[in-house]
């Protein structure tokens, strides 16, 4: 018998058995491969396409996700790519412009900062600002697949999984059925973990209940774009849905405009989606972007994405764990997706850890283990989930109680200080406690209802006094459905 036939890498190779099948060598797919593979286990990565993906996804990767990459011993892929150095956001609201830096002294739970030298709290603690990336999304995957597959223990097959394989007594999930290069073949593992991203083949097969996607993100690639404010995410508002611009190379810049489903002015009769954004986005753009726009118009192919929302749900089947976009997705605006990805990756393979769990087919214990996963990861995912949804309530404003929440959001930035440092901490993954976005949700809702009553003329106040019981109300029609979907188990 060959070596190859005793290892870990022979069984892999020519049994298709390891501990751990993943579906999926995306964002998630390929970071959990290789915690796994760190911790010694062996495991079989699946990817129907192993040619550099060309999306106008995943490109803005938070501070963090940042740090949750750097846990993962996979911070060098942000190297070599080209990637921009993100310091924080510029919103530009009816022209007017604010910058929104990423907080320096943010604290997981959203407090201060203060100097204790000799705390433990405070070793080994970086005090520089909290920095993101941006980049292409296939030269990243790029790198994250390079590194899975130069993995001793993990091996990457290009493959497309077609079918689950169930045990036929049990209804236990023994691996995959997948098409490598045209011909069936399965591949077994303690474990199977899908992550093959928004349009999961498998999720149905576990829930019931469908993404829901009310707006789609039309992407334009703009070539050297002069931005108001370099190394900054770009929100433009106004009147319409939002706007996003970044830098995702030196001479590259995404634009991603959202445009809510049915829309009139991007309907085919009107010209379609390029004449919507020809003439009612292009005017609202800052100057200085406005020509990189309208050549990327004339020149680049429109590609469009469903901005999707999926609340996340508990892993229960035996022997299967759906992780990524397959089981958890909000709206792109705040860039969270990857962030959510590499921190679950940290936090399932902490929780599934050799130490914890020896053998990975010990399914009762893989199950209580993933209730935990499940709660645990809220800190972080309830807040960019709620966040991400909030905002994108406020900032697609279609009426006027959303409207005077907008102003009144735009308003409380203004105000600079926790009013700036507190929501952007949380947008940028670095704040971790659902109860700091709270706080802030309402305290936006207060400010909006004061600037609607005190900027009315004297005569006008009562009524917008009596009409901020609406305005409230609608904060509250925004908020609590998000809060009550993560309350789910
Ligand atoms: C318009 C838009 C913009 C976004 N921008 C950002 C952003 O700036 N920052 C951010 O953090 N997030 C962003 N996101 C979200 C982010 O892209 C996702 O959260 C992230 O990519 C999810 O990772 P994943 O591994 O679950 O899925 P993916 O990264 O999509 O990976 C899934 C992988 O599975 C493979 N696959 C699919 N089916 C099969 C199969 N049957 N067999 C084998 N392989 C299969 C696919 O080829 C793919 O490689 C954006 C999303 C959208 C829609
Ligand atoms: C691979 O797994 C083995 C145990 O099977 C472990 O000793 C080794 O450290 C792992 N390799 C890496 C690079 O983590």
């Amino acid at each position: 018998m060959s070596t190859i036939n005793r290892t870990n890498e022979g069984r892999r190779r020519l049994h298709h058995e390891a501990e751990v099948v993943i579906v999926g060598a995306g964002i998630l797919g390929c970071a959990i491969a290789v915690a796994l593979g760190n911790q010694g286990r062996s495991v079989i990565l699946l990817e129907k396409s192993l040619k550099e993906p060309d999306r106008i996804v995943g490109e803005l990767l938070q501070p963090g996700g940042v740090q949750a990459l750097e846990k993962l011993g996979l911070r060098d892929c942000l190297e070599e790519i080209d990637a921009i150095k993100v310091y924080g956001y510029d919103i530009i609201y009816h022209g007017e412009e604010l910058r929104i830096p990423y907080p320096a002294n943010a604290r997981e739970d959203g407090g201060e900062l203060v100097e204790k030298p000799h705390t433990d709290e405070m070793r080994g603690m970086k005090r520089k600002r909290p920095e993101g990336r941006s980049f292409h999304h296939g030269r990243f995957i790029g790198q994250l697949r390079r590194k899975a597959m130069q993995h001793e223990n993990v091996t990457v097959v290009e493959a497309s999984a077609t079918e689950l394989v169930r045990s036929g007594f049990t209804d236990h999930i023994l691996g995959v059925q997948a098409s490598v290069k045209g011909e069936l073949d399965s591949f077994f593992g303690d474990l199977t973990i899908i992550a093959d991203g928004y349009a999961s083949k498998f999720r149905k097969e576990f829930r019931t209940d469908l993404p829901v996607a009310k707006s789609k993100f039309w992407g334009l690639e703009l070539v050297d774009a002069k931005l108001p404010m370099p190394n900054h995410g770009h929100v433009v508002l106004g009147d319409g849905a939002p706007v996003l611009f970044y830098q995702i190379g030196t001479h590259e810049t995404r634009a991603l405009v959202d445009i809510p489903n049915d829309l009139p002015s991007a309907a085919a009769s009107a010209g379609g989606v390029k004449g919507h954004l020809r003439n009612v986005v292009m005017p609202t753009l800052p100057e200085s972007l406005k020509p990189s726009f309208l050549a990327a118009l004339d020149q680049d192919r429109l590609r469009s994405m469903p901005n999707s929302w999926l609340p996340p749900t508990t892993n229960k089947a035996p022997g299967l764990i759906m992780l990524g976009d397959a089981m958890n997705m909000r709206h792109p605006l705040t860039g969270g997706g990857m962030t959510v990805a590499f921190n679950d990756a940290v936090l399932l393979s902490e929780l599934l850890s050799p130490e914890t769990v020896p053998m990975l087919d010990d399914t009762t214990l893989v199950l209580k283990q993933m209730k935990t996963f499940h709660w645990r990861r809220k800190g972080l995912t309830s807040v960019i989930n709620i966040l991400a949804q909030a905002l994108y309530s406020l900032f697609a404003a279609d009426d006027a109680q959303l409207k005077a929440l907008q102003m009144g959001c735009f308003g409380y930035f203004k105000l600079g200080g926790n009013c700036v440092d507190g929501p952007v901490g949380l947008l940028g993954g670095i704040i971790r406690r659902p109860f700091v976005l709270f706080y802030h949700f309402f305290a936006v809702a207060l400010y909006a209802i004061w600037i609607y009553i005190t900027s009315a003329s004297l005569l006008k106040m009562p009524l917008r006094a009596i009409e901020s019981v609406g305005v409230f109300w609608k904060a509250c029609v925004v908020i609590f459905p998000l809060v009550f979907s993560e309350l789910q188990s």
